[in-house]
């Protein structure tokens, strides 16, 4: 997706050859027409799916999410992160380790919004090792609810969770990916060289 590429490209800052930052547009400071680019992009490639629900985590996630179900038009929920969990019967949890903070999150969705109708479209900012991606896509699956597929923003496709999800079966869709982050410099994934307007 072009828009986002050159967005990547203008203000991405890479912190090392891991981590770029992206805060003054995508996970601090929101740029809300890009959000919303970014929403109707995923609701186009995922048109053929019947899609009923939009899933993500918070807090980043829910600025491409939002946007997105508001052009499917379906209900967005989004996971909500907590350190420790008191054991409930009327949530759905899923244990989601974060190798970039170094720490566990249980994810919790309740059970009043997701059952075994569903077809659940899950969106997120950034996938790198896919933990979190497979954390959401668990929690569908606990509901005996399906996965129509994943939408990334930005994918490091340098880090394994791209590969593992599709390993995995899911459909991927990423709308820029990102080969390396070498010499303070955003190397592209080649699948982006050919850029859609
Ligand atoms: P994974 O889910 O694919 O395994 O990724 P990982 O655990 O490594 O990432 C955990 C968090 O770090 C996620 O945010 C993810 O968005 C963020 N993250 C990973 N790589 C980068 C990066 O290169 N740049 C930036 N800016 N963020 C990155 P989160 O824990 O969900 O936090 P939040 O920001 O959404 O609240």
């Amino acid at each position: 997706m072009k828009l986002l590429r050159d967005k990547v490209q203008q203000d991405g800052i890479v912190l090392s050859n891991q981590v770029l930052k992206v805060d003054s547009f995508l996970n601090h400071q929101m740029d809300p027409v890009l959000m919303q680019e970014i929403g109707k992009e995923f609701a186009s490639r995922f048109a053929a799916e019947n899609i009923t629900k939009v899933l993500t985590i918070e807090s980043s996630g829910i600025a491409p999410a939002i946007m997105t179900a508001l052009e499917i038009k379906v209900p967005l929920i989004f996971a909500r992160k907590q350190k420790s969990l008191t054991l409930r019967d009327d949530i759905f949890t899923e244990k989601v380790y974060s190798f970039t903070k170094q720490e566990t999150n249980e994810i919790t969705v309740s059970k009043k919004f997701m059952d075994a109708s569903d077809h659940v479209l899950i969106i997120d900012d950034f996938l790198a090792n896919g933990e979190a991606a497979f954390g959401l896509a668990r929690v569908v699956e606990q509901a005996g609810a399906s996965v129509a597929g994943i939408g990334i923003a930005i994918e490091k496709a340098f880090q394994p969770g791209g590969a593992k999800l599709k390993e995995a079966g899911y459909r991927l869709e990423s709308l820029v990916r990102i080969a390396g982050l070498e010499d303070g410099e955003v190397q592209f994934a080649e699948a982006d060289e050919v850029v859609t307007p």
